[in-house]
């Protein structure tokens, strides 16, 4: 647990004007529900956390889910892809310092993907940036595509070499990410003293059961089932991603370093990986998530057919209903989950980053893979999304 998180726990957080307490820092979280976004929605509050006492704002589409409830956050519901509604909902805000960009959409074709995500960054700055006299930075949360470029690029387009580092040229294809780092750049240049930090993640270990890629959701309700079928868990990726090592970016790691770039300033206009610090190979976290799961554990078995966890999961949905059921789970629906997510990171290998930038620069924290895919596991138990 870091340091700043320890308030967190147990405690009845309370929004701080209900405290008699002025903010010093006003956040708007754009994807509040989200992988990222439900953690950032988590920390800020807490009472010693950087920059605080911080006021949030938490914008997404769906009404809030009871997982989020607790934060003491004001919850937005707008489609920022719509630019009237978000004129609508976000332009009365006047008080808005720092804005976390923890949202995307997918689309056909990247190309469209870059208009789409573009539209929903600038209809938000367009609200905030008249409105918000206060409004100093910018987080963007990007990711590794950004080094080997988006899914539709694969096999057209040399990706960088790994271990990736930040300050690498652009890969000769559209990418949305650069569509987002590019409008962050423009909007500074407008603003006098508006600053920007961009954040890129391997794949994310964190808790939301409404983001569109979380792979350890997708292996828990995958565990559930085999548990439920009293089957063992087989690794539905190659023998390469079995053995390879692997890095991962803690969710809460992820929000605590874009915190540290509000507040420090080392931090700002620059773009900076951010993964947990350590390595690991599947084969020794499936041991764990088995363990969790009290399913049989099975090693990799070099003689079976290659079956994807797509391919496993596409007629489990009314087993998956039976397991809601009967341990009372909070209502989901096997069709969104991402077993595709898990597929396309089960057939990579050696997806490193190296995190000597973000040291440099300053922030040093740092998650064990292991304990991070076990707390993870722990809060989706705890909050009735997986038996
Ligand atoms: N997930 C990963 O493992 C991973 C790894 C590396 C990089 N990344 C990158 O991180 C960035 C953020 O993705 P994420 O995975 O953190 O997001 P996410 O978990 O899928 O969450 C998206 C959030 O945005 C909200 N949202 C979506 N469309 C919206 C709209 N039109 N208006 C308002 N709210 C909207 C969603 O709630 P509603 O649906 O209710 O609106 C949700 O709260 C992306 O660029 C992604 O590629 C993700």
């Amino acid at each position: 647990m870091s340091w700043w998180w320890k308030g967190a726990l147990g405690a009845a957080l309370k929004k701080p004007e209900e405290n008699g307490v002025n903010p010093q820092n006003v956040a708007l979280i754009v994807g509040v529900t989200g992988i990222v976004g439900n953690s950032l929605a988590e920390i800020l509050p807490v009472a010693d956390t950087p920059g605080g006492p911080w006021k949030v704002y938490g914008v997404a589409r769906r009404p809030r889910p009871s997982w989020n409830a607790d934060h003491p956050v004001y919850y937005i519901q707008c489609d920022v892809s719509d630019s009237k509604e978000t004129q609508t909902k976000l332009s009365p805000l006047t008080d808005i310092t720092h804005i976390f960009w923890v949202t995307w959409a997918n689309r056909p074709t990247e190309a469209e993907c870059c208009e789409i995500n573009g539209a929903m960054l600038q209809n938000v700055l367009d609200a905030v940036m008249p409105n918000s006299p206060n409004f100093t930075h910018i987080c963007i949360q990007t990711g590794h595509k950004h080094y080997i470029g988006p899914f539709e690029a694969f096999g057209k387009v040399k990706p960088h070499e790994t271990p990736f580092v930040e300050d690498v040229p652009r890969l000769p294809f559209p990418n949305f990410y650069y569509t987002l780092e590019d409008i962050a750049l423009e909007a500074s240049k407008k603003k006098q003293g508006l600053t920007w930090s961009v954040h890129r993640p391997a794949v994310i270990f964190g808790f939301s059961p409404y983001s569109m890629m979380n792979m350890l959701g997708s292996l828990c309700v995958y565990a559930a089932i085999c548990k439920y079928e009293n089957v063992p868990l087989k690794f539905p990726g190659t023998k390469a991603a079995w053995n390879c090592y692997f890095v991962a970016s803690d969710a809460d790691l992820i929000a605590e370093q874009q915190i540290w770039c509000c507040v420090d300033p080392n931090g700002k206009n620059e773009a900076f990986n951010c993964s947990n610090g350590d390595l690991f190979k599947w084969k020794h976290l499936w041991k764990v998530l088995a363990d969790k799961f009290e399913v049989e554990y099975e090693e990799f078995d070099e003689n079976q057919e290659y079956v994807s966890l797509s391919e496993r999961m596409k007629d489990k949905g009314p087993i998956w209903n039976e397991i809601v059921k009967k341990y009372n789970l909070t209502e989901t629906r096997l069709e969104e989950v991402s077993f595709w997510f898990a597929d396309l990171m089960f057939g990579w290998e050696c997806m490193l980053d190296n995190m000597n930038k973000s040291k440099e620069h300053g922030f040093f924290g740092f998650r064990n893979s292991e304990n991070s895919l076990i707390s993870v596991i722990d809060k989706m138990k705890g909050y009735k999304i997986v038996p």
